[in-house]
């Protein structure tokens, strides 16, 4: 007899199966136990009736401990009452290991100690939704760009220069020199772009985040297309069609997750475009406004970069994504094309989540001057050695580009629901955060 998957089970109903897992919960009532198996692809109730097993599989159910690794065997029925629910009528068990007394039981635990036993945790049902939730997601987020004839080209982590400001750069010793874990793909993208039309990448990104908010990791993945040819407002549409596919794609394909979590559907079933596009000046206006009304506590400073408090208010506007563009240029990196209309703002874009969960997506259009960019490279202090070949691609063929970058666990954390962004990566790094 071969092993099922729990989640198959339903495709076995009346037959006799093996799981391999391990104990998640037992509960007994006289002749009666239900242990409760997990398999890493779901969880099913097992039904063990005194009368119908042997001695021995009675007394190992009586000495399974929480956690305990275990191959059980039994005929799939359907459950009596709830439709769609499945369980296992049980004949025989075969004990790998009993557990030791389980750290997490289904009390509650305080949120160091889960942190602590983050490698534990993982096997909880709600970090189960989260963790399946995250891994389709990004698979939905590699079929947009696939699907669209995106050409997925890896950049490097160890890199010579800083993309987004020298403030969150990690340095590490490379041989006799130093180099820097990558804070984005972008410049590479840039060049990757000049060859290949339109790319993306996908990997781990990192940022020296000094401060402990709900939403910063010191480690993120990142998505970040790049295209040639490509205005503010193409990036624009693009952002949009990649937001609202990839919550479509949620809502069909992630009920169980989206369940799990207790997640709110009607919020992401109103994520649908159009999208609000604001200016940078409009949302300050609407801050303004916001303050005076007595809805904001503290008064929004007009020419500086929008703290959390100000995303929360400008998205509670909206009950979809907002997009926020033309911010000051010097609030923003040093790469942004000036607003022709206004050379003081960058012709950029940040895509604020809705119900306060900020900044998902930053973007927008580069710059193509090769005299700008160096200008802007000696007014944000880089050192113009390190960026000679990312000037290069303004000499050789210089186009109009945009892109823009979302974080996996940013874009999770919101599409879940979750408080903190710490549950949406499997392994958190963050300040005071480093083990497991
Ligand atoms: O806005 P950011 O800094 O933009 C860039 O890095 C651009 N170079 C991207 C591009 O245009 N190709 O970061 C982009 C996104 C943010 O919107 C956010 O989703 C995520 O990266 N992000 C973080 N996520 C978790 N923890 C952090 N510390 C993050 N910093 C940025
Ligand atoms: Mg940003």
């Amino acid at each position: 007899m071969n092993q099922v998957y729990i989640n198959d089970a339903k495709k076995h109903v009346g037959e006799e199966i093996k799981i391999k897992g391990w104990l998640f919960n037992i509960r007994s009532s006289g002749k009666l136990m239900f242990p409760e198996i997990r398999d890493g692809s779901g969880i099913i109730q097992g039904v063990v009736f005194k009368n119908d097993v042997s001695e021995k599989v009675w007394e190992d159910f009586k000495n399974l401990t929480q956690e305990s690794s275990v191959v059980v065997t039994g005929k799939v029925r359907e459950h009596p009452k709830k439709p769609n629910v499945y369980e296992l009528d049980v004949n025989d068990v075969e004990i790998v290991q009993i557990a030791e007394p389980y750290p997490i039981t289904p009390k509650e635990h305080g949120i160091d100690f889960l942190m602590t036993n983050r490698h534990l945790w993982l096997r909880s049902r709600r970090q189960f939704a989260l963790m399946r939730l995250r891994s389709k997601i990004i698979g939905f987020v590699r079929n947009f760009f696939d699907s669209r004839d995106f050409t997925l080209v890896d950049t490097p982590v160890l890199t010579p220069a800083a993309c987004e400001g020298t403030s969150t750069l990690f340095e590490v010793g490379y041989f006799d020199n130093n180099a820097y874990l990558t804070q984005s793909g972008q410049l590479y993208n840039e060049a990757t772009a000049a060859a290949f039309g339109r790319v993306y990448s996908f990997g781990p990104t990192f940022r020296a985040e000094k401060s402990k908010t709900r939403r910063h990791l010191t480690e993120f993945w990142m998505v970040e297309p790049e295209v040639a040819y490509m205005d503010l407002d193409g990036v624009m549409d693009l952002a949009e069609e990649f937001i609202t596919e990839i919550v479509q794609n949620t809502l069909a394909g992630c009920r169980q997750e989206l369940e799990i979590l207790e997640r709110d559907l009607s919020k992401l079933e109103a994520v649908k475009s159009p999208f609000p596009r604001i200016s940078y000046d409009e949302a300050a206006e609407m801050l303004k406004k916001g303050f005076e009304a007595g809805e904001i506590e503290k008064p929004f400073e007009y020419g500086n970069d929008f703290g959390s408090p100000d995303e929360t208010y400008i998205a509670s506007q909206f009950d979809r994504p907002v997009m926020v563009h033309r911010y000051p240029a010097k609030v923003k990196a040093f790469y942004m094309e000036p607003d022709p209309a206004d050379p003081t703002k960058a012709l950029c874009v940040d895509v604020l989540a809705p119900e306060g969960y900020g900044e998902i997506i930053g973007g927008g259009q580069r710059m193509t001057s090769h005299e700008t960019l160096l200008e802007g490279i000696h007014n944000h202090d880089l050192p113009e050695e390190a960026f000679d070949w990312y000037l290069d691609l303004r000499k050789y063929g210089t186009f109009p580009h945009s892109g823009f970058g979302m974080g996996i666990e940013r874009c999770v954390r919101w599409i879940s629901g979750i408080e903190h962004i710490r549950e949406a990566s499997p392994f958190p790094r963050m300040l005071y955060h480093m083990k497991p």
